[in-house]
């Protein structure tokens, strides 16, 4: 059976309607998403109704707990605070409701395999914090074992990563980012490590790389791939102005590059 493991949607309905349409290609009978379905973008609403239609389990991410006032907007820079203050009277009380019940984490058996899903770490997920170093991965890679997880999926550095151990000793730890590392190696074993972290990307605003990525977990293998989808900068970019928003410097740059032909 395949699953496909999304994050970090950011109320871009367009960017998410894609994803569920490869995935759903592509064989994915379950979709989960590790958080962060608002934030940024421009329709959270729509967002949480498509988790709803396709029956996804979701997660709650650091700018789903903001929407709903469970963080303060002082965590945040100034383009995700302005993003969830535009974005909170967009959403229904009821759906406001709705990511207010998400649970931090969730739990999985894939064959032998436990596997766990959160946003940003497993152990105090409600902390977001943020595993971006091998060092963070070497702490949150004992944190899980000691758990009795075997594989960590998360989201929320919004950057495709593998951080993964061969036995506990740290000298055989491997790290890969996609598109770099990983590009040419986009399909991993689930099981075939010692503790393992896979971070899937971003959905609807991958700021790191110029593709939306997710994950499939194909149990049957068992194996995960991560997917890269074109991400539509201009038409994102249309409507974060025509909100009346200022343009993220990141995406600034992107659509500098993309001017320049970079494509
Ligand atoms: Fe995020």
């Amino acid at each position: 059976m395949k699953t496909a493991v999304f994050s970090d949607i950011h109320a871009n309905p367009a960017a998410f309607r894609r994803a569920i349409n490869s995935a759903r290609r592509l064989g994915c009978k379950n979709i989960i998403c590790c958080g962060d379905i608002v934030g940024y973008g421009y329709d959270p609403n729509e967002c949480i109704e498509i988790c709803k239609r396709n029956d996804i389990e979701c997660i709650k991410g650091n700018h789903d707990a903001a929407l709903v006032g469970e963080l303060s907007l002082d965590w945040f820079n100034h383009y995700a605070a302005q993003g969830i203050v535009s974005n909170r009277p967009l959403v229904t009380e009821e759906n406001k409701k709705w990511l207010a019940n998400l649970p931090y984490k969730i739990e999985k058996q894939f064959g032998d395999t436990k596997v766990a899903f959160s946003h940003g770490t497993y152990a105090i997920p409600e902390q977001f914090g943020y595993i971006g170093s091998i060092y963070s991965a070497i702490v949150e890679l004992d944190l899980i074992r000691k758990n009795g997880i075997d594989a960590l999926f998360i989201g929320h550095t919004h950057g495709a990563e593998l951080y993964a151990r061969n036995t506990s000793d740290d000298r055989n730890l491997i790290h890969g980012t996609l598109p770099k590392s990983i590009r040419k190696r986009l399909a991993q074993p689930l099981n075939g490590w010692s503790e393992a972290i896979f971070n899937v990307g971003s959905v609807g605003y991958p700021r790191l790389c110029r593709y939306s990525t997710y994950a499939i977990i194909d149990d049957s293998i068992p194996r995960v791939t991560w997917r890269q989808l074109p991400f539509d900068y201009v038409g994102y970019t249309e409507k974060i102005v025509a909100m009346g928003r200022e343009v993220p410097v990141w995406l600034q740059a992107r659509l500098v590059f993309l001017k320049g032909g970079e494509e």
